[in-house]
């Protein structure tokens, strides 16, 4: 896969989040030296900012195994015990969407994650006993995109919390240069820098963009992506001058036309739209919120003048 290619394999090609990498880097190397599995980490924010990349760099930097995974692929605990009885020692178990395990479930990593054991019941009713059978010391690297929706015994059991946060445009545009020679396309500096410009600080949107812009640079130009071409390209994908789309607009005017700006419940926005509320919550809303066009309150979800101002909308009473 192409998407996969374009992925840093290891610490050193990794642009940005730099305080999480210097503390990794750290961990890695003392659980190296110690001949131990590195501690359980768990990585939460915004989807696309390299969570995956991250948890596969560790194991890739660990020099052991990853098994990858998600919490609702999870179904029963014998499919985690299948999982934990087939890893090596070391091995990196990587959980996509951990807050979505069920309960039961849970239960059978709270001993796995601490002790390293696996706790299975024999028989039934009376004669029933526990066994417990060891398992090979692992890390569990657990992502999310809120770690508040985790289950506070599970969030105990991390011994690393890294919180990733949006890229700066200096970041994307590297990442966008970096993603452009893999893609051996010619990008212009300035085309690297709108499309960084645009790409809601996140660099699985970064590099989105960078592939249709190429397209409409080898289908409408010659092949170089210039900043006309980057302009062009972005204006017909309907990516506006801060990087939101049409789904980010449709939210704000909702709220604007249907709502007087708020406030509203984010259920409320999501039936109307017709967009699942969880979407909206996990991939629209963190950068509206950083970029301070909508604001939370008890009340629901309200629109700021500078939305409006970015919008060409009057406000009410102005
Ligand atoms: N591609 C996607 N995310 C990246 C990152 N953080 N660093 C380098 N290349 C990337």
């Amino acid at each position: 896969e192409a998407e996969l290619s374009l992925r840093p394999r290891f610490l050193a090609e990794y642009i940005g989040q730099e305080n999480i990498k210097e503390n990794l880097k750290i961990y890695i190397e003392a659980a190296k030296l110690r001949k131990e599995a590195l501690d359980h980490v768990l990585l939460y924010g915004p989807p696309g900012l390299g969570k995956t990349t991250l948890s596969n760099i560790i194991a890739n930097e660990l020099g052991v195994n990853i098994r990858v995974t998600s919490g609702p692929a999870i179904d029963r605990p014998g499919d985690l015990a299948a999982i934990l009885t087939n890893l090596q020692e070391g091995d990196v178990l990587f959980i996509d969407e951990v807050h979505r395990l069920n309960r039961q479930v849970e239960e059978v990593l709270y001993p796995a994650m601490e002790d390293f054991a696996l706790d299975i019941i024999i028989g039934k009713g009376p004669s029933a006993r526990s066994v417990r059978l060891d398992l090979p010391p692992f890390t569990l690297i657990g992502a999310t995109t809120r770690a508040g929706l985790l289950s506070s015994p599970l969030r105990d059991r991390f011994g690393v919390m890294c919180r990733l946060e949006f890229y700066t445009i200096d970041e994307l545009s590297y990442i966008v240069t970096r993603a452009s020679e893999i893609l051996e396309v010619d990008i212009i500096g300035e085309a690297a820098n709108e499309i960084a410009r645009r790409s809601r600080g996140t660099p699985r949107i970064a590099n989105r963009l960078l592939k249709r812009v190429r397209d409409f640079a080898q289908v409408k130009g010659d092949g170089i992506i210039t900043i006309d071409i980057a302009q062009t390209a972005l204006k017909n994908i309907q990516v506006d001058d801060l990087g939101l789309d049409h789904i980010d607009h449709k939210i704000l005017k909702t709220i604007i036309k249907n709502f007087a700006g708020g406030p509203v419940g984010l259920e409320t926005i999501a039936a109307t739209i017709g967009e699942e509320g969880q979407t909206i919550d996990d991939v629209y809303e963190p950068y509206l919120l950083q970029i301070g066009f909508l604001q939370r309150t008890p009340r629901g979800r309200v629109v700021t003048p500078l939305a409006y101002k970015h919008l060409g909308i009057a406000m009410p009473g102005q």
